[in-house]
Order: structure tokens, then C-alpha cells, then sequence
């Protein structure tokens, strides 16, 4: 049994596997309508439960139509609703739920949430976010670039904003794939201190550079993410939006990456905050592909974590 719990505790080669499993199950149902099964089947007869303690369009979604294709029944569970939200231990929601399904997705607040489930749960236990991290939005962003631009390993990612959880699991993907990661953005948000060591320790290039035009020299694939996160409260917005205005994604910034560069946005987007629209839905922009392949990515994640 294997929980999917983040980038940097799965095994690399596991990870490598999952990309090239969700690349061919995407080429397999080119063209189909979204609502037709795959060939395959791996998950007849098992039942996947997708908690959300946070709101969600693309996750939830996406893991509830991919569970879907590969042949499971799903039910979609409000956090607010459910026993938990009201007291009930984590370890006792784990140990029941594992009673009555065979895989268990949760979006949550404390990471310690997701790692109480994965302890005490029988089966497998899927990071749908955390305030901390989100592993399954990058298997999709490297599955995006591979599948536009060609292995990944060897490139240079630029993050401009806060060092928030998609950052974090970002800096994870570079050392597991191979690439080098540059963050831009204020000193008061950068990425934890761990999450870059993390990175090196693998050989990768690792590096904070303030100076955002300087940052986007070179660049292969330029990331950004919301200036305030679903877990900041809301009166940090006006400070946040002061911060980082500088590392806004724009066409002036974009001319400073490699012209083939791509942008990727997990969204949603707060348009022309932290990305202007130019940029979105401009020539370097595969955002909708990037949400397209959360679809992909967690089939494969899916299909791991059962070992079928
Ligand atoms: N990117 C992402 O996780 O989107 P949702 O919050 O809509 O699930």
C-alpha cells in the first residue's frame, strides 16, 4: 500500500513512472468524450473518497472524473459535514473510512491532518493540499512541460511570488526530476529553508535571487500562484499585494525567460494581480493544459498508490 503523501518522501523512479503512466493513459483516450471509460479498468469495484476541508473546482473535479475512468465509484465528502469537522479524531475518521473504502483523498488545512490520516488509515491516503504543500498540482505541471517541451531534468523554473505549499512542492519536483529552480519574490515569503536544502541535496541548482528580471534570464517554464493562499488571512492582502507587485508576471518580465519558455498558473487566478491577462492567455501560457493534466497526473497516482 502506498500513500501519495508528497514529492520529495516518494521514490524518484516511482514519481518518473507515474509521469510516463499518466502520459500514456492521456494519449490513450485522445478524442474521446469525457464521460467514456478507459480500456483499462484497474479500479472495478473500488470506492474512492474525496474529502474537502477547503473550497476546490480542479482538484475536486479532476480526481472524482479520473477515479471515475479508471472504473471506481467515488463520493465527494465536505469536511464541515462529516463527523470530523465536529470533533471527531482524525485517527477514528481514518480507521472508519478505511472500513468502507479503498482510497481516500483529503484536502486540508495542517499538514499534521493529512499525516494522522495516513497513520492510522488501512488504506491508501492521497495530499490533495495542505497549507504546507500540493504534490498532485506539480505530477501535473511536469507532466505539461514534458509533454510541450521534452524531459524536464536539466531546465531552469523560475517561481516569482510567495514561497507558498505549490512552491514548496515545486522545489521537491526539482530535486526528484533533475532541473534547477530559481525563486523571486519578497525575503518575508520565501520558500522554507528545508525545501531548498532539499533540492540541493540532490545535485540541483537551488537559488533565491530578488532581482526578478535577473531571476527570468534563461528561464525554461515560469511558475506563479495566487498572492494570498486560501490560509493567509484576508487582512494580509493589502501588504501582500504592496510585496509583491514587483513580481507580477507580465509581458516585460516574460521577454527577460527563453522565447520557447512556458508559463503555468495552477490556478485560480486573481488576473492581472499576480499574472496579467497578456500573459495568461498568451503564447507561453499552457495553464489549461496544466489544469487538463491534473486529470492525468492523478489516474497514475491513483494507480500507484493500489498497485494496479
Ligand atoms: N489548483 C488547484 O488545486 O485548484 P483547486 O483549488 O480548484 O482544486
Amino acid at each position: 500500500m502506498n500513500h501519495f503523501l508528497d514529492i520529495h518522501t516518494t521514490d524518484a523512479a516511482d514519481l518518473r513512472s507515474m509521469i510516463d503512466t499518466a502520459r500514456a493513459m492521456k494519449t490513450a483516450r485522445a478524442g474521446l468524450p469525457k464521460g467514456t471509460p478507459d480500456a483499462d479498468q484497474p479500479l472495478k469495484g473500488r470506492m474512492v473518497a474525496l474529502i474537502f476541508e477547503k473550497p476546490s473546482t480542479r482538484t475536486r473535479v479532476s480526481f472524482d472524473v479520473g477515479a471515475r475512468q479508471l472504473g471506481a465509484e467515488t463520493m465527494v465528502l465536505s469536511g464541515k459535514e462529516m463527523q470530523l469537522g465536529h470533533g471527531e479524531t482524525i485517527a477514528d475518521t481514518a480507521r472508519v473510512l478505511s472500513r468502507y473504502v479503498d482510497l481516500i483523498m483529503i484536502r486540508t488545512f495542517e499538514e499534521q491532518t493529512l499525516l494522522e490520516m495516513a497513520e492510522h488509515a488501512t488504506v491508501p491516503v492521497i495530499n490533495g493540499l495542505t497549507n504546507r504543500t500540493h504534490p498532485c498540482q506539480i505530477m501535473a505541471d511536469v507532466l505539461t512541460y514534458e509533454e510541450h517541451r521534452g524531459p524536464i531534468a536539466g531546465r531552469k523554473v523560475v517561481w516569482s511570488g510567495d514561497g507558498n505549499n505549490v512552491c514548496a512542492s515545486f522545489l521537491h519536483a526539482a530535486g526528484q526530476f533533475g532541473f534547477d529552480f530559481t525563486f523571486t519574490g519578497p525575503p518575508t515569503l520565501d520558500p522554507e529553508a528545508a525545501w531548498l536544502d532539499f533540492a540541493r541535496s540532490k545535485g540541483v541548482r537551488a537559488e533565491i535571487v530578488r532581482d526578478p528580471a535577473l531571476a527570468f534570464e534563461g528561464a525554461d517554464l515560469v511558475v506563479t500562484d495566487t498572492w494570498v493562499s486560501m490560509h493567509d488571512p484576508e487582512s494580509a492582502k493589502e501588504r501582500r499585494h504592496n510585496q509583491l507587485r514587483a513580481y507580477q508576471v507580465n509581458e516585460a518580465l516574460m521577454a527577460h525567460a527563453k522565447p520557447d519558455a512556458l508559463f503555468m498558473h495552477c490556478l485560480p487566478a486573481h488576473r492581472n494581480d499576480e499574472a496579467t491577462s497578456a500573459v495568461m492567455d498568451g503564447p507561453h501560457s499552457v495553464i489549461f493544459d496544466e489544469a487538463e493534466n491534473r486529470l492525468h497526473a492523478q489516474k497514475a497516482v491513483m494507480r500507484w498508490c493500489l498497485g494496479v
